[in-house]
């Protein structure tokens, strides 16, 4: 082994073969991402280090954590006024941390019930306190986000709860829930990949599993004056003020988990930033959501037309035997992920922005190819 190397080694090997990967999560990264941590695994900056072996208090790690910070404030123009955070435990620890913080004996939260993650965010603050569900899509069997005629909101409620993009039935908003109420937002589908209205919002999260980086850790975007509202006495790990006065290094951090997410942060910035993303974002969907739609009812999507996602295209084939036969075909093509969630069934494609666009190319005209064949 060659100790105290003051460059980062050259590649070693050749680019690997890499197929299309249409999983809902953890999910495609950026490759000239994947190939910058390869050589940053070994040593970061010059140092002979790697990423993972540094200390979270070294200069090399805080100058990670202050570029993915500062990265994301530019990307998504994020004010002072907001704290950004990278905390362990993924998105599902916000759905219990939230209502820790947020939802005081005596007060209610308004929850829309969107989907699988929607109902275990419910599941979680129902708990910990009072709870209005107020859109249930059960009813509907999930295919739909609701107008803002279909809430029954709370007057004084302690905050409104959605999920912007549904990643297992393939629903997103296209326009914000409206609510007197502080509005936080589970975007861990969709953050990113199109223009989102912060000022809006008292906070966001997102595991990053899907548009920002490897799962575990989770990104919180959260306005400050309403993070000091949260209830006093909270064990620290799940006390939103003390992971912001400690710079996210409470305990220690995901420093991989975070090294990445700001790489995937200044890929998103040499792209062109969110709008070009968008953009691309509409034209890769709008591909699959042709090929359902020219399929003469052959594909059917499980969401309606005007909430479709621009993130996971969940379809379904006339029935459960061809869907299982176009993912094993779809594999034997080089296109893996393919299956729909357990609890939705039929198939899905899940395109976040580092997905190519020339995928959607190949699976659109293996669906046509597919309906030919088994229509
Ligand atoms: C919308 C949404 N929220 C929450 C989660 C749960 O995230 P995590 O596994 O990071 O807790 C997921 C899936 O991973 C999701 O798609």
């Amino acid at each position: 082994m060659t100790m105290a190397t003051t460059t980062s080694p050259a590649s070693p090997t050749a680019m690997p073969k890499r197929i299309f990967n249409f999983s809902a999560g953890p999910a495609t990264l950026p490759e000239s991402v994947l190939l910058q941590a390869r050589e940053d695994i070994l040593s970061i900056f010059g140092s002979g280090i790697g990423i993972m072996e540094h200390s979270h208090r070294g200069k090399e790690f805080i100058r990670v954590i202050e570029e993915a910070e500062a990265d994301c404030r530019t990307l998504a123009n994020i004010s002072d006024d907001y704290a950004v955070l990278f905390l362990q435990g993924g998105a599902t620890t916000q759905f219990a941390t939230i209502p820790m913080n947020f939802l005081p004996s005596g007060k209610t939260a308004d929850y829309l019930n969107t989907g699988v993650w929607t109902t275990k965010a419910i599941k979680e603050a129902k708990n910990l306190g009072s709870v209005n569900v107020a859109f249930e899509g059960k009813d509907c069997d999930f295919d739909h986000v609701p107008t803002q005629e279909e809430l029954s909101l709370t007057d004084g409620a302690a905050y409104l709860h959605y999920c912007s993009n549904n990643t297992i039935f393939g629903t997103q908003y296209k326009t914000l829930p409206s609510s007197d109420a502080p509005l936080i937002a589970d975007m861990s589908s969709d953050i990113f990949s199109r223009p989102l209205d912060i000022n809006a919002h008292a906070m966001i999260y997102a595991g990053a599993q899907k548009n920002l980086g490897p799962a575990g850790t989770a990104l919180i975007i959260i306005r400050k004056d309403f993070m000091e509202t949260g209830a006093a006495g909270l064990p620290s790990m799940f006390d939103y003020r003390q992971h912001a006065a400690k710079g996210s290094s409470l305990n220690t951090p995901p420093t991989f988990g975070i090294y990445v997410i700001g790489q995937v942060f200044k890929w998103l910035l040499n792209q062109g930033g969110i709008d070009t993303l968008n953009t691309r974002n509409i034209e890769k969907s709008a591909l699959l959501y042709d090929a359902i739609d020219t399929s003469n009812g052959f594909y059917s999507c499980v969401s309606k037309p005007e909430c479709r996602s621009l993130m996971n295209v969940s379809f379904k084939s006339p029935n459960a035997d061809l869907d299982a036969k176009f993912v094993q075909e779809a594999l034997d093509n080089d296109m893996s992920g393919l299956k729909g969630h357990r609890s939705a069934g039929g198939l899905r494609a899940s395109i976040y922005n580092a997905f190519p666009r020339q995928g959607c190319e190949v699976l659109a005209q293996f669906m046509r190819d597919f309906t030919k064949a088994n229509g």
